[in-house]
This record gives C-alpha cells, structure tokens and sequence, in this order.
C-alpha cells in the first residue's frame, strides 16, 4: 500500500481549505475516534484490554464525555468562525448533478486504484458530496442522543429510549463512513494528495485541475487566463 503521496512544495500549488477547516476537521477527527474507542468500550461491556487504554469502564465514560464536549466545541467553532464556507459547502452539495453521477459510475474504478477520467467535479466530488450528508448527519445524530443519554432526566422517557439504539446505529454508519473516507483522503493513490489540502491548505495545481476542474476553473481559471495573456 502505498503512503501518503509526498508532499511537494517546488511545483504550483492552490489553496484548497483555510486553516479554521483544517483546524476543527482533525479536531473533530481526533475527538471524534477517541469517542469511537472509548464508546466501544461502553458498547461491549466485556473489553478489559480497550478498557485498560483508557483507566477503566469507568475512566472510558469520564473521556467518552470529554471527547464529546470537546467535539461539539470544535463544530461551534466550524459554524461560527466558518459560516461562510459552511454556506458554499451546502451549495456545493446542491449542485449534484449528471457530473456527479457519472463521478460515481466511475468510482469503483478509481476505488480500486485504476486511473480513470473523471467527469469533470465541483468542489466536493460526487462521493464527497454522498460523504458530506451520510457523515454529517450521523455525527449531529450522535450529538443529540449523546446528550439526551446523558442527561435523561430532563428529556420525555420515549426520547431516552429512542436515544440508544439511534446512538448505536449512528455509530456505525459513521465508522463505515469513516473508514471509506480515511483511506481516500491519504493512502489512496489517485485522491491521496487531498491529505495535504487538508493538512496544508494546498493542493498541486495539476491535481485540481484533474480531480476538480469545475472548482478549478470557477476559482483559479481567471489568474490562468491571466498568465496566457501575459
Ligand atoms: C456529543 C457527542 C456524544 C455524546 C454527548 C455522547 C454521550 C454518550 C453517553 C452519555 C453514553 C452512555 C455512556 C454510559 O453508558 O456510561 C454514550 C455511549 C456510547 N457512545 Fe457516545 N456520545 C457522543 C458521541 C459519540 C461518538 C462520536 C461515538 C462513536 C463514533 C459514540 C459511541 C458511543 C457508543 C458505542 C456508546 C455505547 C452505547 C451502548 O452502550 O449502547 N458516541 N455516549
Ligand atoms: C480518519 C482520518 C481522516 C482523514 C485522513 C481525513 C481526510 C480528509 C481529507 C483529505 C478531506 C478533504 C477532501 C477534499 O479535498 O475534498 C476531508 C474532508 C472531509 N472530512 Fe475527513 N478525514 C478523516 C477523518 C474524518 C472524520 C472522523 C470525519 C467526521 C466524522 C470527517 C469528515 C469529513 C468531511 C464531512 C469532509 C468534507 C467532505 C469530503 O471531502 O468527503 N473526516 N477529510
């Protein structure tokens, strides 16, 4: 398996997220698997070795509950301090469309490491755009359980039973999630570049222009045209 593609600062390169983005997705990321860790731990009930990682079932809770509040601070701190590019994000999802489709006909492919000619893709491709509703969704779900399993006695009975099962099922479906999406966004050979998007803040120019060219051409296309003309 290939590593993360390496990093390569002598070629152009564009910006792709700002660093409040890059800052709250690995804060997420981070508090979001030591929730996943810890939660597993609560979930089997019978995983001393997980257990013993983290001080205990008890020692388990106490972080599950950190991890938890620290995630919904750093989500604040995405809307709040990123509304702008929140907006453009949600507008980006709207746009799915034929594009997007043929995106996903040729995913399998791409998946499996074979280089093929994508369509071309808005800022958010048509797995990422499936990827910005599914993982989302799943995470809000798991917050509002979350605290509705934490504070029980303030919320109607039929809630906190609900509560538990929509916690252990929105568990899942973000792992399942997540993992597809880890994998992609780093050891992937053909999308592994975005890692340094993310890590970054840029991508190589001739990366966007491949995997991205609407988003390259409505962003970057003015200063190429610029260039020609020059
Ligand atoms: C704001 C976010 C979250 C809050 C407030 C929250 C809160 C809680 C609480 C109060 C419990 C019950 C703990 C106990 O029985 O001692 C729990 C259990 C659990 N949580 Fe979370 N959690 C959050 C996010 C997550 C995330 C992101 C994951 C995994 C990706 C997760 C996975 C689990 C699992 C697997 C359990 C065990 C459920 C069971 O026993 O059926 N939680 N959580
Ligand atoms: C496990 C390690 C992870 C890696 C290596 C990773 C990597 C990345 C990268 C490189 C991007 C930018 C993709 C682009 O250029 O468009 C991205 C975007 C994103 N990440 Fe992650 N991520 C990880 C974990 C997570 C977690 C835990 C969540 C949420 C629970 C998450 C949610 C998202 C979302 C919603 C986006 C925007 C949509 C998309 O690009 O699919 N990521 N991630």
């Amino acid at each position: 398996m290939q590593l993360v593609p390496e990093y390569k600062a002598d070629v152009p390169r564009v910006e792709r997220f700002n660093f409040v983005s890059r800052f709250t997705h690995w804060g997420h990321t981070v508090t979001f698997l030591l929730c996943l860790f810890t939660g597993l731990v609560l979930f089997f009930d019978g995983v001393d070795w997980l257990a013993a990682v983290f001080g205990g079932y008890i020692g388990a809770g106490i972080i599950h509950r950190i991890s938890a509040v620290l995630m919904t601070i750093v989500i604040g701190i995405f809307v709040l301090f990123n509304f702008k590019v929140l907006i453009n994000w949600i507008k980006d999802i709207l746009r799915f469309g034929m594009n997007d489709i043929g995106f996903l006909l040729k995913f399998p492919l791409e998946f499996l490491g074979f280089h093929v000619n994508i369509p071309p893709q808005t800022k958010f491709n048509g797995g990422e755009k499936g990827n910005s509703i599914v993982t989302p969704t799943m995470v809000i779900l798991l917050v509002l359980s979350g605290y509705i399993m934490w504070f029980p006695t303030i919320f109607p009975k039929w809630l906190v039973i609900v509560a538990y099962p929509t916690h252990d099922i929105a568990m899942v479906l973000a792992t399942c999630m997540v993992c597809m999406h880890g994998y992609l966004g780093s050891f992937h050979p053909g999308s592994g570049e975005s890692f340094w998007g993310m890590w970054k803040g840029t991508v190589r120019e001739e990366w966007a222009k491949h995997h991205h060219a609407t988003w390259y051409e409505e962003t970057y296309g003015q200063k190429d045209d610029e260039q020609k003309e020059a």
